[in-house]
């Protein structure tokens, strides 16, 4: 087993810690500073990027806020779980020097967040090392969504069913709903796929993605409608954009219970569906499925290199509840990560009307993408005097001249 390492060998990681706090807290100040003047929203984000970028050598002589003052961390570092330390502390390789490291020690990543809520964080790293886990999915996701992402590892064994029941095989698993006993429930207010299935008329509270369960609703018409229906398009009609057979991979963000995913994979194409478990058990029921879940939120720098997707989708998760300057990395990153050719597929982002003109259609405009199609429509589910507007559209990464 390790050995516990001093408290003092965790101050190389809080020097980034400070760089990271430092960073954005001068991103936010510039974009502040910005807040009265008659700039637009998209105007302030790129005021703070460029600010910010050209000023990146100066960031260690921003004034350090009294709450990461020196002293400080030290005391709060030992209160930090032993569990935590020993694994987020860095660790001696144990054949020294590694080039491809260029180090002689690993520092595990944890998000940075994480030190920020010892409280949580100390819960969550309570457990008996090769013991079991305690049953805490709504602690490590509430971690994870304040920032703590990536979660420390843990030496647990997690919580799971009692008698588990095992997958149904493939097609049939596609659209079959999966038995209870394949849940550990004890996060959802629901504690069956019945109740699931049912709580589009029986619960009045707004959950995510309230009638997704039930796969003989709205989940079997999704995408394949092809009469040229306005914002809804087909996956069909998208994918007769490209030459046969070469959108192969890709990723659909906040993916519901990955639908799209599974009539992806009825034409021979993967696609991982990121997705939370907001109260249901979202990527449990994505793999019971036969298609990959992906517990990544949508502030995660996304898992795959330069250029390699084909396509990326995104349905109703990319919208205006996102905060502009978060907004702008997210979809920098979809374009990264996009090969030359590849599809992002944006499909019913939506906002007011005003906000669409004025903040959305250009920076979505400004990131590079040419247009394929682009249609924007009224939303009325809420009510037209809230003048909600809706986009879907289909961009693609320049072939030549992307970089
Ligand atoms: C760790 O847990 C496993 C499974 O409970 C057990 O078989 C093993 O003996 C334990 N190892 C140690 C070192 O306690
Ligand atoms: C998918 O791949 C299988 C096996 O290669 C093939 O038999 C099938 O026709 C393909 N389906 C489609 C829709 O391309």
């Amino acid at each position: 087993m390790d050995s516990p390492h001093k408290p003092r060998s965790f101050s190389p990681n809080l020097f980034f810690f400070f760089l990271l706090v430092s960073s954005n807290l001068l991103t936010f100040f510039i974009s502040n500073t910005f807040k009265h003047s008659s700039c637009y929203l998209y105007q302030q984000t790129y005021n703070a990027i460029s600010t910010a970028s050209s000023l990146n050598t100066d960031i260690p002589l921003v004034v350090e806020p009294a709450e990461t003052r020196d002293d400080d961390i030290q005391e709060s570092d030992l209160d930090l779980p032993s569990e935590f330390r020993a694994f987020a502390s860095p660790h001696k390789l144990p054949f020294g020097f590694s080039t491809n490291f260029d180090s002689d020690n690993i520092i595990p990543p944890v998000g940075h967040p994480c030190t920020r809520f010892p409280d949580l964080l100390r819960r969550y790293m309570s457990y008996r090392v090769n013991g079991s886990c305690p049953d805490d999915e709504i602690l490590g996701q509430k971690l994870l969504l304040k920032g703590c992402e990536p979660l420390p590892r843990r030496r647990c064994r997690p919580a799971a069913q009692q008698e588990y029941v095992e997958p149904y095989p493939l097609p049939e698993s596609l659209w079959t709903t999966p038995s209870d006993s394949s849940v550990v429930w004890t996060a959802y207010t629901c504690k069956t796929y019945e109740c699931l299935i049912n709580r589009v008329k029986s619960q009045k509270s707004f959950d995510d993605c309230k009638d997704c369960f039930d796969l003989n609703g709205r989940e079997k018409r999704r995408w394949l409608s092809t009469k040229g229906a306005g914002l809804d398009f087909s996956i069909d009609e998208v994918l007769a954009v490209k030459k046969p057979g070469t959108i192969r991979i890709g990723l659909d963000i906040g993916g519901g219970v990955a639908t799209f995913a599974v009539r992806m994979r009825e034409r021979n194409i993967t696609i991982l569906t990121t997705s939370m478990n907001l109260n249901g058990p979202f990527n449990t029921f994505i793999a019971s499925r036969g298609v990959i879940p992906l517990y990544i939120s949508i502030s995660q720098r996304l898992p795959f290199f330069d250029n390699t997707l084909d396509i990326v989708h995104s349905m109703h998760v990319l919208s205006n509840w996102i905060p502009s300057t978060l907004l702008h990395f997210l979809l920098f990153d979809i374009y990264r990560v996009l090969r030359p050719g590849g599809l992002f597929w944006l499909d019913h982002f939506f906002c007011v009307g005003e906000q669409f003109e004025q903040v959305y259609a250009p920076l979505i405009e400004s990131i590079g993408f040419n247009k394929v199609k682009w249609v924007v429509g009224r939303k009325l589910d809420r009510g037209p005097e809230l003048n909600e507007m809706y986009l879907s559209a289909l961009l693609e990464k320049p072939l030549k001249n992307s970089w």
